[in-house]
């Protein structure tokens, strides 16, 4: 195996070492290339830049294959929980029984947000945008537990463990409020419950009298937590690895990930999906015309819910939820005009040779907004229950930045393409 690559450049035939990751992954590294020539590689939106070197996550587009830590994502949704996986996902390893429950243990002792925390909601109009303000709140944490949130890595790192169980614990409670908020109701405090039965309790319980959780319900949801909680270096896990690369607290790093993850392109799709959706019942059409609106390449019109930056073949995420939808509407005696129209936007869309010859699938958020409508969160809340699943790969992400003593501060390159050098002229002398 070749462990050096050559280029040439200018008659000058330079040397880079190839780098190989456990899968297989090839790369060739060129952290030295400006220095012993002045070039960078140009790689808009990084697609074929590697990063970092991480073992959190293992994701081959072409094939469909998503791994957290090694365990296929197939088997975790079968066989895991939310909070295990999430165990995982931090910790690299499946928790034994008392690991387990000490993670339990420690993110119910810390679910609560405060009085004197509380009263950051009353700033929010009712109408605020969740994700708005998720990030700021989820921030806000570091200001009231500026022990965990020092800006020191080896300090931030002696408190991860409640750092993270916090803002997995806390972030949940977050966002809970924030859908009571917006519907002017009073707040529910958590209680000691298993984390998906304890925010489906402080969303909907009621004055009097505490929502009765139904377990299928529990269930669909932490299927889709779990399905969310890392995917490799997403736009919103790559920027808590940039903010955190400055030794940002993970608080802070965190807020700025949950900022990423709120534009349509990315978390924000899943809402789309179902505007999407509900458009297309409410106009009675069959779908043909947001698929022609797809079609004429302009990013405001794509088709929400389709295509992947690195699947090429399916979103095994998809694959999951898709199957999911109709077993947990089944179990909920429900049913979803909205499901049979994606069905069949689906089987349109997988027809159309625009789609197929771009490699255009449903991903993860295609059909996770259909459960979330059952299980009676509302779509303004999809994108804040994307970030309560992401929480985990966001904190393991934070970690590996955190810990490596011979990390940089994130810091791409450009090419300049502005003005050359000009002089200054006097405002009286402009045109
Ligand atoms: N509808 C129509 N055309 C599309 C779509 C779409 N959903 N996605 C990609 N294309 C086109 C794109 O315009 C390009 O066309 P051309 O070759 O003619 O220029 C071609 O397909 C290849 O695009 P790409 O390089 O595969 O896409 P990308 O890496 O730039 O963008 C994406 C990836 C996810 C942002 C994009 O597919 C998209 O905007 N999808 C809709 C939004 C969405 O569902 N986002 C959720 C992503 S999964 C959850 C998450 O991780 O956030």
């Amino acid at each position: 195996m070749t462990t050096n690559a050559s280029i040439k450049i200018d008659d000058k035939e330079i040397s880079l070492p190839i780098m190989v990751g456990s899968e297989g992954e090839k790369a060739v590294d060129a952290r030295n290339l400006r220095k012993d020539t002045g070039y960078i590689f140009y790689d808009q939106g990084y697609g074929n830049t590697g990063s970092c070197e991480s073992s959190v996550t293992y994701l081959d587009g072409e094939n469909g294959v998503l791994r957290h830590r090694g365990y296929p994502i197939d088997q975790l949704a079968e066989h895991s929980d939310f909070i295990e996986t999430a165990y995982l996902v931090i910790y690299g390893e499946l928790p034994n029984e008392k690991k387990r429950k000490e993670f339990g243990a420690l993110l119910r002792t810390n679910a609560v947000i405060e009085t004197q925390m509380q009263r950051i909601f009353e700033g929010f109009p009712k109408d605020a945008p969740p994700m708005a303000m998720l990030s700021s709140i989820a921030n806000s944490l570091a200001a009231y537990y500026p022990e965990l949130a020092t800006n020191n890595f080896e300090k931030d790192l002696q408190n991860f463990d409640l750092a993270a169980a916090m803002a997995i614990s806390k972030i949940r409670t977050i966002g809970a409020m924030i859908y009571r908020h917006s519907k002017g109701l009073p707040f529910v405090h958590p209680k000691d419950l298993p984390f998906c039965d304890n925010f489906l309790h402080m969303m909907f319980s009621e004055p009097y009298q505490d929502y009765v959780v139904i377990p299928e319900v529990a269930k669909a949801l932490n299927l889709l937590l779990l399905m969310h909680a890392d995917h490799e270096q997403n736009c919103s896990t790559s920027t808590v690895r940039m903010v955190g690369s400055s030794g940002a607290n993970l608080f802070t790093s965190i807020s700025a990930g949950i900022n990423a993850l709120s534009g349509p392109l990315h978390g924000g799709a899943n809402a789309a999906v179902m505007h999407m959706l509900q458009s297309i019942h409410d106009e009675g059409d069959d779908g043909t015309r947001f698929i022609a609106a797809a079609k004429s390449g302009t990013k405001g019109n794509r088709l929400m819910g389709f295509g992947h930056a690195v699947y090429r073949n399916f979103d095994p995420r998809a694959k999951v939820i898709g199957a999911a939808c109709d077993v947990v509407l089944k179990k909920l005696g429900k049913s979803d005009p909205l499901l049979d129209i994606a069905k069949n936007l689906e089987q349109a869309a997988l027809k159309d040779d625009y789609f197929v010859s771009r490699k255009l699938y449903p991903n993860v958020d295609f059909y996770s907004g259909i459960i979330f409508r059952a299980l009676g969160i509302p779509t303004s809340m999809f994108t804040v229950m994307f970030a309560i699943g992401r929480a985990p790969g966001w904190i393991a992400n934070w970690r590996e930045v955190a810990s490596n003593a011979k990390g940089r501060i994130y810091r791409p390159r450009q090419i300049y393409v502005g003005p050359t050098q000009r002089d200054y002229v006097p405002i009286s002398k402009r045109a």
